[in-house]
C-alpha cells in the first residue's frame, strides 16, 4: 500500500500551496488595517500545525473520555495556568473554538432561555453574538439594548443604569467590535450591582491590551471574560472563557458537553505559545504602541478632514465617518477603492447609520497588523496620508498605482513572514 503520509505539501497538493503562497504574498505587500486580524507568529503557527491536531481529549485534563491523553492533559494544562497568570482570573476554559462559542458558552452557564440580556446595539459598535436577531442570542434570549450617545458618540453610562433598572437584566455584556474608546469596568459592576445582574465583559477586540496593562482591567470586576485569541492577542484562532471559581464548573460543563465535543488541541496549544509570548515584555511596548499608532493614524486622518467617530481613539482601532467628507461615499465603496490601492480595511456601520449594513458610511481602520511589522507614528502619518490620497483621486487609477507602488515600498521596508518560502 503506497504511503500517503509521509509527503510534503508541495508533494500532494500544488493547488493549494498554489493559493496559500498567493495569501502569503498577499499579506506580505498590502497594508492591512483590519483591527480583529494579527500575524500570528511562527511559534504560533507551528504549534497549530503539530501532530496535537490528530489527538481527541473529549472532556478536561485528568477527566478525558479518550484514553492515551497525558500529553493533551499537559497541554492544555499549561494554557490554562498561563491562561489566568496573564489576565489575573481564578479560572480558564481554554477549549471554545471561537468567539461566538465563547461566548454562547457564558450565556449557557449563567442564562436559562428568554433571560434577558443588555447589550450593546450592533450598529454602534456591538457584535452579532450580543444580540442579533439571526444569531442564536437574539433567538433565545431577550435582548435589550443599549447605544451610544447621538453627540458624543460614546455609551452613556447614565443610560445604561436607567435601562438596567427597566428591564433588570440577569446579564450585562460589556465590550464591543467597533468602538474606540476604553471601558471603565467598575462602573458597569456598579450598575450591575444596583440590579443583581452578571456582569460579563467580551474582550475579544483588547484582550492584548488588557493583557498589557494598556487598557483597564476587566477582572476584578467581571463574573466572567470572554475572548478571542487571534485579534490582538496575537495567538491562533480560537476563543476562551474566563471566571470567577464559582463560575468555573458551569462554564466547563457549557463548553463540554454542553456546546462542544473534542477540543482543537493544536489550537489549545498555539494559544499557551500566545500567552507565553504575550507574558514578554517586548508584547507590552507592542501593544503599548499599538494605541500609539492609532492615535496617529486618528489624528492625521482628521487632520485631513476624515472625521473619527467619538474625535479619535483610546485604543487599537477608529471608525471613521466618511459622511461628513464624502456624502456620496459609502463605505463599502470606501473600502474597494483602498483594497485596490493595496491598503485593506474593512466597511462598518457609523452610529446612526444611514445606510445599511451591506453599504454602510463608515469604515474602521486598527493597528495591530502594521505595529506588528515594526511600523511606528511615522509611518501611521504617511499610511493616513495615503488612506486620504486614494479616497481624494478615487476615480483615478494613477493616483492608485502611485498609491499602490508606497505601499509596496512601505511593506518592503517593513517584512513580514521572510523566512516562509516554499519547500523545495
Ligand atoms: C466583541 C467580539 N466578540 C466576539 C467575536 C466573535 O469572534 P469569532 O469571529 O471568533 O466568532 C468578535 C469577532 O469579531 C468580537 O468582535
Amino acid at each position: 500500500m503506497e504511503n500517503l503520509i509521509d509527503r510534503p505539501l508541495h508533494e500532494v497538493d500544488l493547488e493549494l500551496l498554489e493559493i496559500t503562497l498567493q495569501d502569503l504574498e498577499r499579506q506580505q505587500h498590502c497594508l492591512t488595517l483590519i483591527p480583529s486580524e494579527n500575524y500570528a507568529s511562527i511559534a504560533v503557527m507551528e504549534a497549530q500545525g503539530s501532530i496535537l491536531a490528530n489527538k481527541y481529549a473529549e472532556g478536561y485534563p485528568e477527566a478525558r473520555y479518550y484514553n492515551g491523553c497525558q500529553f493533551m492533559d499537559s497541554v492544555e494544562s499549561l494554557a490554562i495556568e498561563r491562561a489566568k497568570q496573564l489576565f489575573g482570573v481564578d479560572h480558564a476554559n481554554v477549549q471554545p473554538h471561537a468567539g461566538t462559542q465563547a461566548n454562547m458558552a457564558a450565556y449557557h452557564a449563567l442564562l436559562e432561555a428568554g433571560d434577558t440580556i443588555l447589550s450593546l446595539k450592533l450598529d454602534h459598535g456591538g457584535h452579532l453574538s450580543h444580540g442579533l436577531k439571526q444569531n442564536f442570542s437574539g433567538r433565545y434570549y431577550n435582548i435589550v439594548h443599549y447605544g451610544v450617545d447621538p453627540d458624543t458618540e460614546r455609551i452613556d453610562m447614565n443610560t445604561v443604569g436607567e435601562l438596567a433598572e427597566q428591564h433588570r437584566p440577569k446579564l450585562i455584556v460589556v465590550g464591543a467590535t467597533a468602538y474606540p474608546r476604553q471601558f471603565d469596568f467598575a462602573e458597569w459592576r456598579v450598575i450591575a450591582d444596583s440590579v443583581n445582574a452578571y456582569l460579563l465583559a467580551d474582550i475579544a477586540h483588547i484582550a492584548g491590551l488588557v493583557a498589557a496593562g494598556v487598557h483597564p482591567d476587566p477582572a476584578p470586576h467581571c463574573d466572567v471574560i470572554t475572548t478571542t485569541t487571534h485579534k490582538t492577542l496575537r495567538g491562533p484562532r480560537g476563543a476562551m472563557v474566563m471566571c470567577r471559581q464559582e463560575f468555573a464548573e458551569a462554564v466547563d460543563r457549557a463548553v463540554f458537553p454542553g456546546l462542544q465535543g473534542g477540543p482543537f488541541m493544536h489550537s489549545i496549544a498555539a494559544k499557551a505559545v500566545a500567552f507565553k509570548e504575550a507574558m514578554e515584555p517586548a508584547f507590552k511596548e507592542y501593544q503599548a504602541q499599538v494605541v500609539e499608532n492609532a492615535q496617529a493614524m486618528a489624528d492625521t486622518l482628521k487632520s485631513n478632514g476624515l472625521r473619527p467617530i467619538t474625535g479619535g481613539t483610546e485604543n487599537h482601532l477608529m471608525l471613521i465617518d466618511l459622511s461628513t467628507s464624502y456624502e456620496k461615499l459609502s463605505g463599502r465603496q470606501a473600502a474597494d477603492h483602498l483594497e485596490d490601492a493595496g491598503i485593506i480595511v474593512n466597511k462598518n456601520t457609523i452610529p446612526f447609520d444611514k445606510r445599511s449594513a451591506v453599504t454602510t458610511s463608515g469604515i474602521r481602520l486598527g493597528t495591530p497588523m502594521v505595529t506588528t511589522r515594526g511600523m511606528r507614528e511615522s509611518e501611521m502619518r504617511t499610511i493616513a496620508e495615503l488612506i486620504s490620497e486614494t479616497l481624494e483621486g478615487r476615480r483615478n487609477s494613477e493616483v492608485k498605482k502611485r498609491v499602490k507602488a508606497k505601499v509596496s515600498e512601505l511593506s518592503r521596508q517593513f517584512p513580514i513572514y521572510e523566512d516562509l518560502r516554499p519547500v523545495s
